[in-house]
């Protein structure tokens, strides 16, 4: 672990059902650190799902309240910290990242992430039109920029205890 150096949060980034939330949890007991769920802490700021926030004020607002959040969590103790999928594609929120943390790009193929969102409706990206296709549009627009993360990590079909393992290899 070279790149751990007590001192910074470990980001996991990714796209949605890449398996963020559940590997940064196995991740944040291995290092005996807090985790944290970006979307959550948002949820809890805003006082509305993220759906709502959505429908109500729109993405943009919800970039907004997400860049304040994780500005706010990279500033707090290290912890490991599952960002929302969109994060990292915001060029201040992964200056910040990139200059405070460590982070960790879950990278998974299509099939895998369309099995892991499928039927799960709290994310309104994938609510409009044919999830898969959408899920693919995302891969191809966003995969070049996580791949700027400090460490890649592939993730298929594979248990969240495999990956966190894969993930503390490489770190
Ligand atoms: C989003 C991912 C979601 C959530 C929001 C937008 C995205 O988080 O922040 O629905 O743009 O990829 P998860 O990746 O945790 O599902």
């Amino acid at each position: 672990t070279q790149r751990i150096d007590g001192a910074r949060t470990v980001v996991l980034v990714g796209l949605m059902g890449a398996g963020k939330s559940c590997v940064g949890r196995r991740l944040a007991a291995r290092l005996g650190r807090p985790f944290v769920d970006a979307d959550d802490q948002i949820v809890k700021a805003a006082g509305l799902s993220i759906a709502e926030i959505f429908t109500v004020y729109g993405e943009s607002a919800f970039r907004d309240c997400e860049r304040k959040v994780m500005a706010r969590l990279l500033e707090a103790p290290p912890s490991v910290l599952a960002a929302g999928g969109g994060a990292f594609m915001d060029t201040e929120t992964r200056a910040l990242i990139q200059r405070q943390a460590v982070s960790v790009w879950l990278r998974a193929d299509l099939d895998t992430l369309v099995s892991r969102t499928v039927g799960r409706t709290h994310r309104p990206l994938l609510n409009t039109g044919d999830p898969r296709a959408k899920l693919q549009a995302l891969m191809t627009e966003r995969y070049p920029v996580y791949a700027e993360a400090d460490v890649v990590v592939d993730t298929g079909p594979d248990s969240a205890d495999q990956t966190t393992h894969a993930v503390l290899r490489a770190l």
